[in-house]
């Protein structure tokens, strides 16, 4: 275990966030680095991909002294020790992915999102604590019939990750209406850019352009995606820990909404080539449509997505090209 014995001071906060070492929360963590504050990020270095990918990921928050580092499950982990002197969460390990989430690997699912959120809410249960930002997801919504999607649409998902994702919007509701825990919940839709997790499209489009190799869609390719940016869903993230209401869940999404097939033509631009493509199966748990209503958001706390679809996607092709080094 490592940690460092640095004190937070003049107003700025030590902050605990889970799942320090995946895509979003590296991001998250050096922002919160360079706004100053001291930051105890939690990751266990599941496998769902390579822990190597997540090694490479705190290579810059190694070097800043008010980062330390947890290298412990959230179901096993000490909470009395490491919850000392945290005055704010951001929740974001989980086990993500809805392809994966059907048959026996549910389990991980239950345990890495479920069991792992509602053991955290107990440890935050009497604590002095400024806000506790937990990760949901649009996969919450299912195939919702409203386009776009707010918070008050029904809530069907159609993928187990999105019903594990679901009991974890409810417990945080539930621990604050019950123990005062100042939960507030994110709907990220789709985020991408450097970093971005190895199973997701964009990451897998872009690699296969890069070698030469097959670019695999899923479905007829006219789904529909609201594609966030990571700055941008760090951007809301922090917002969110600052004005977000407690109890109240808002969507995070980027603003507009594009097909895969419209990626595929800005991503051959991009690389000065075609790819092969084949269209597969459309993949059990895939939605048809997402996009995000962030009028909530943007009310609450000024959340306003700024990078667009074609500087966001340039900047992950950049980051691959270099071989996935920032
Ligand atoms: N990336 C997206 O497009 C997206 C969209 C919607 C929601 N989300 C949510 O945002 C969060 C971050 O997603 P991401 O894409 O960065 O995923 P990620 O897999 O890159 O990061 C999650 C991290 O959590 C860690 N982790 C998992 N279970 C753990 C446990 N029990 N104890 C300690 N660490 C554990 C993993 O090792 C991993 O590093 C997740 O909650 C995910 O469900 C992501």
């Amino acid at each position: 275990m490592e940690r460092s014995a640095l004190q937070c001071g003049g107003g700025l906060m030590k902050l605990l966030v889970t799942g320090a070492a995946g895509f979003i929360g590296s991001h998250l963590c050096e922002e919160l680095i360079a706004r100053g504050h001291e930051v105890v990020g939690v990751d266990c270095f599941t496998d769902y991909y390579s822990p190597a990918v997540k090694e490479a990921n705190l290579v810059g928050l190694r070097k800043s002294p008010r980062f330390s580092l947890c290298r412990e499950n959230l179901l096993s982990l000490n909470w009395t020790q490491w919850m000392e002197g945290i005055e704010g969460i951001y929740h974001l390990a989980a086990q993500a992915g809805v392809r994966a989430s059907w048959g026996d690997s549910f389990a991980v699912y239950t345990e890495n999102n479920v069991l792992a959120t509602q053991r955290l809410l107990e440890a935050c249960k009497g604590r002095s604590l400024r806000k506790v930002v937990c990760a949901s997801s649009s996969s919450v919504y299912g195939d919702c019939e409203e386009i776009p999607m707010t918070e008050r649409s029904p809530v069907k998902p159609i993928s187990p990750y999105g019903v594990t994702k679901l009991a974890c919007e409810h417990l945080c509701r539930l621990y604050w209406k019950n123990y005062a825990v100042p939960t507030v919940a994110l709907r990220y839709f789709t985020v991408y850019g450097p970093r971005q997790r190895p199973d997701m499209g964009f990451h897998k489009f872009i690699s296969a352009l890069l070698s030469g190799g097959t670019l695999h869609v899923y479905g007829d390719g006219k789904q529909t995606r609201d594609f966030t940016f990571v700055s941008d869903a760090v951007s809301g993230t922090l917002l969110a820990f600052e004005k977000g209401k407690e109890g109240e869940v808002y969507n995070i999404g980027g603003g507009s909404r594009v097909s895969v097939k419209q990626v595929l033509i800005l991503l051959e631009e991009m690389s000065g080539g075609s790819g092969r493509v084949v269209y597969e199966d459309t993949q059990k748990g895939d939605m048809k449509h997402t996009l995000a209503d962030i009028t909530k958001a943007h009310r609450a706390f000024g959340y306003e997505p700024r990078v667009t679809l074609a500087q966001g996607l340039e900047a992950e092709f950049t980051w691959l090209q270099k071989g996935g080094r920032c």
